[in-house]
């Protein structure tokens, strides 16, 4: 038996089809970006997440002349807000990139490990965690669930 998994997500055109809050979110995720630390690669990732008391987290790249000890944007905004709001879910992440490292059509989508942790995150806080991806171009995508990113992903 062939199945089949599907999954919908929306598409933007431009920042200004957002809510004026995933708008403000977006601003504070491309500030952040401004704020990497990314000299190896000079590709500069900012993460902002949005939790359900209305704090917004950021995070940028952070990397390391011995290159494995860098950490994504993503895990950054992430560990920071499981260390200090445990107990203030994750309502939604938006992700932003720029530098040569992608063109500009590119949506900067999370690596594997980052999804592994939007994953526990979800879990964690029992309730969907939706992600904004942003086009260097303008365009976003928005996705309703990590589920939707790693399916059949390693969980309990
Ligand atoms: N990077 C992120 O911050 N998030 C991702 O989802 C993918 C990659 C960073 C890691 C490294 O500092 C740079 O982008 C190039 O890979």
């Amino acid at each position: 038996m062939t199945k089949e998994f599907v999954f919908k997500y929306r598409h933007y055109q431009s920042k200004e089809a957002l809510s004026k809050d995933d708008q403000e979110l977006l601003a504070h995720a491309q500030a952040s970006m401004g704020q990497a630390y990314a000299p190896y690669s000079k590709f500069q990732v900012g993460a902002s997440l949005l939790l359900k008391s209305g704090k917004i987290i950021l995070g940028n790249n952070q990397e390391n002349i011995a290159y494995p000890s860098g950490l994504c944007a993503e895990r950054v905004a992430l560990f920071y807000a499981g260390a200090n709001f445990p107990d203030d879910p994750v309502v939604k992440i938006c992700i932003t990139s720029q530098g040569e490292l992608m063109p500009e059509e590119s949506y900067l989508s999370p690596c594997g490990s980052c999804r592994q942790v939007l994953l526990e995150s979800q879990a964690r806080q029992q309730s969907p965690i939706e992600i904004l991806l942003v086009q260097r171009s303008g365009q976003i995508l928005a996705i309703d669930s990590v589920q939707n990113l790693l399916p059949f992903g390693f969980t309990k």
